[in-house]
């Protein structure tokens, strides 16, 4: 079928078996493995993931340190878009996928491979993220995903391993389905299918309970992107980092929620998230006194699209691009520092906010001696405004108060 692949490698069981796979079916004459460091905790044995992708046969396995790419392009554009898909979870998993996309088709370039694969399943969004990013990036490629296909168990694949002689450390029995980069952990499975289920602490990492002591911090932006926590400079992904930690630590950032997947079918997940929940609700606090009002409801609306848009692995789209023209030139004046507490157990609270382009005005606002608005200017004003109602009162309004029976 294809006689180059490079392999979306996690350095997982599905991945791993899924080298052999393409191999012994002949799907591929060789393989080669790339995984890409998102921020993912398990990449860090880097040296027993090459090991484990050559003894399931790869030609070849390179890791790839997207860390900073991920935050800087990223994460930052989630967070100037307030990304929230259906407006709860901050498109984790989603956010990495075109990452991933992206050195997958280099890669293939290198190497000069003639198609791609990853090991998703039918039902889920991450096969959609997969391939249309790589047939918006590199059209000629063919994409294969041999766990589509090959209908083994998590069982089978476990037998396979072993017959393979493949070194993994997984067991038959996996409750959860767990995803995690830099922005957060998505998790699936177990008892999370039951929606009417309490979700179980159990695979909490990032959101483990560490600390029951409030924590206040201040976070800097410039022109929409955090830049610093307390006054010190930081890299987006530091800052990422930090706040996974400190609002992490009394339980901030967990999200339960049954979400629509592209493919049709709704699903129970759950997902920690401290680090962006916290940069998106502060981010979305400045631009409450940084926008002109019109700016902010037009914006509101369109992040909805951002983040469906992204959801549905459209991240490499015209439509994606055109609305990443209008939120960058909306950051122009979104520059200043948001206070936000984190209380135990899971409370992020915005407390202030400041800024030196902050279209909020205090004489304006104030219901002090202070106040400089010209009170009787609204008289006109609200005539005029209130004007067709009140036309439509005296003339409809009454006489057609009972609605046609039809
Ligand atoms: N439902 C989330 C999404 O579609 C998380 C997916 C997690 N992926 C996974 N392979 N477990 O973005």
């Amino acid at each position: 079928m294809a006689n180059r692949v490079v392999l979306a490698y996690s350095g997982g069981l599905d991945t791993s078996v899924a080298v052999r796979w393409l191999l012994e079916t002949q799907w591929a004459k060789e393989v080669i493995c790339v995984a890409v460091d998102v921020g993912q905790s398990d990449i860090e044995d880097q040296a027993s993931l090459k090991a484990r992708a050559l003894a399931a046969g790869a030609l070849d396995c390179v890791i790839v340190d997207a860390r900073e790419e991920m935050a800087n392009e990223f994460c930052a554009a989630a967070i100037v878009a307030n990304a929230r898909y259906e407006g709860k979870y901050p498109l984790v998993s989603a956010l990495s996928r075109p990452v991933i996309v992206r050195h997958l088709v280099d890669q293939a370039r290198k190497f000069s491979a003639d198609a791609v694969a990853h090991g998703c399943t039918g039902k889920g969004n991450d096969q959609v993220r997969f391939e249309v990013g790589v047939h918006a990036l590199a059209p000629d490629l063919t994409v294969l995903a041999p766990a589509r296909n090959w209908g083994m168990t998590r069982a089978d694949s476990v037998d396979a391993a072993a017959k393979w002689n493949i070194p993994i450390l997984a067991t038959k029995e996996k409750i959860y389905s767990i995803d995690e980069n830099l922005f957060g952990r998505a998790i699936e499975c177990g008892e999370i299918e039951d929606p009417w289920a309490e979700p179980p602490t159990a695979p909490y990492t990032l959101t483990a309970i560490r600390s029951t002591e409030s924590k206040e911090v201040i976070i800097s932006f410039d022109q929409g992107c955090p830049t610093a926590i307390d006054g010190v400079a930081m890299s987006v992904y530091e800052i990422i980092k930090t706040l996974n930690d400190v609002a992490g630590a009394v339980g901030a950032g967990r999200i339960d929620m049954v979400e629509n997947r592209r493919v049709g079918i709704k699903s129970r997940e759950v997902y920690e998230c401290p680090g962006a929940m916290a940069l998106i609700v502060s981010h979305s606090a400045l631009e409450d006194i940084c926008l002109e009002r019109d700016l902010a409801r037009e914006k509101q609306r369109l992040e909805i699209r951002w983040a469906e848009l992204v959801y549905d692995g459209m991240w490499f789209s015209p439509l994606k691009e055109a609305l990443d023209a209008f939120m960058n030139e909306t950051q122009g004046f979104v520059t200043g520092d948001v206070r936000i507490r984190f209380d135990h157990p899971g409370l992020m609270t915005v407390v202030g906010r400041r800024s030196d382009t902050a279209l909020y005005d205090h004489g304006l606002a104030t219901y002090d001696a202070a106040d400089t608005f010209q009170h009787a200017d609204s008289e006109g004003f609200v005539k005029i405004y209130g004007l067709g109602v009140k036309t439509w009162a005296a003339r409809q309004g009454a006489k057609n108060a009972t609605p046609p029976s039809w």
